[in-house]
């Protein structure tokens, strides 16, 4: 493939209707709730990156070091001839995994799937330059409803890494794992990032740091209602709330209404009432423990074979199996 050129599995078509679904639900859902996804346009995505640059932001740079002490280990252990990246953003860390199956021997190809165009098409072009011999391969398409593009054959991979599993509901990801064991062949291997429990004193300011670039991610999901279905929300009537819920163990974001709103939604016919104070949730983040990562990825057919942290246990890679289909 040229070096611009994307798979489209999710079009702008699609794209549009799927928001359009979304945003009727959950804008007309009490409490409101919008789904993740949409804060990726190509504003959010930079947003994003500037996020995992943050001195508050821990996860990304904790997974780094982790991959890079073990990066290694999974080359060894999997032999993976064709690296399979999910949500891949920049593919930044992901340089590791791609530098260890180089070294090992055994690499051949790259896929890297992501929901955003424009962080896919930044990232292949680099990887292009960087890793000459590497085939790469740039999929625009939702890891919850497309696994099934996902390459055939070839001793793969599958990277889930940043945490972004914890950003789907509880169901949601059974349904993921279930759907990705699916797809895989036993024997191929999932290395999946969770950011884990931890004192709320560290969590919360991940998600509500000091130089506001998380509540201008958070706020962008508006501009994207603004830009995509003609709403009219102005961004600074919201104000960013991030909260740990201790029952669900999840940083739980939020838009809050700083007045009385009525909000037209030109494309969905429909005008939302926001009271002063309301809140509408844009994402959960779960944190996890080594036991309940276990048992989801036994659940789906998937046996945990290692499980890699930093030292202070911030933040786990596990390496798992797909197991024979029941
Ligand atoms: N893996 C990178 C990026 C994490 S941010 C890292 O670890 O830093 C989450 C990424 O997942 C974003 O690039 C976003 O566009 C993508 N994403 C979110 N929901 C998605 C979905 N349903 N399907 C595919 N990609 C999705
Ligand atoms: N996967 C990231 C996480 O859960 C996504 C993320 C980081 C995020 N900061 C955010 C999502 C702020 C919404 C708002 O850590």
């Amino acid at each position: 493939m040229s070096v611009f050129d994307l798979e489209i599995h999710l079009d702008e078509q699609d794209l549009s209707r799927a928001l359009r679904a979304d945003a009727a639900a959950g804008l007309s859902a009490s409490p409101k709730w919008l789904p993740p996804k949409w804060f990726y346009d190509a504003r959010g995505s930079d947003l994003f990156e500037q996020i995992t640059r943050l001195p508050e932001y821990y996860p990304t740079r904790t997974e780094r070091h982790i991959l890079a002490a073990h990066a290694a280990d999974v080359a060894r252990l999997t032999g993976a001839k064709t690296l399979v990246e999910l949500g891949s953003g920049s593919s930044e860390k992901t340089r590791l995994l791609l530098d260890a199956l180089t070294a090992h021997g055994t690499l051949g190809g790259f896929v890297a799937l992501d929901v955003s165009p424009a962080a896919l098409r930044d990232a292949a072009a680099k990887l292009n330059a960087e890793y000459p011999g590497l085939s790469v391969r740039g999929l625009v398409a939702d890891f919850s409803r497309h696994l099934g593009v996902v390459p055939r054959g070839g001793d793969r991979l599958v990277a889930f890494l940043g945490g972004t599993i914890g950003n789907l509901l509880p169901a949601e990801r059974a349904d993921f794992l279930r759907d990705l064991r699916a797809v895989l062949d036993e024997g191929e291997y999932l290395l999946l990032g969770t950011d884990l429990v931890k004192d709320p004193a560290v969590l919360v300011p991940a998600y509500d740091d000091a130089a506001g670039v998380t509540a201008a991610f958070n706020r962008n999901v508006l501009r994207v209602l603004n830009r995509e279905l003609h709403a009219g929300f102005d961004e600074d009537d919201f104000t960013h709330v991030a909260l740990w819920d201790p029952v669900n163990e999840w940083i739980e974001m939020r838009l809050q209404a700083r007045r009385d709103l009525q909000v037209p939604v030109r494309d969905l016919d429909l005008v939302v009432d926001f009271a002063a104070g309301e809140q509408m949730r844009t994402e959960v983040s779960a944190k996890f423990r080594r036991a309940g990562v276990e048992r989801e990825l036994a659940a789906a057919g998937f046996a945990l074979q290692h499980w890699w942290t930093d030292p202070q246990e911030r933040f786990a890679l596990s390496l798992a199996r797909a197991t024979a289909k029941p």
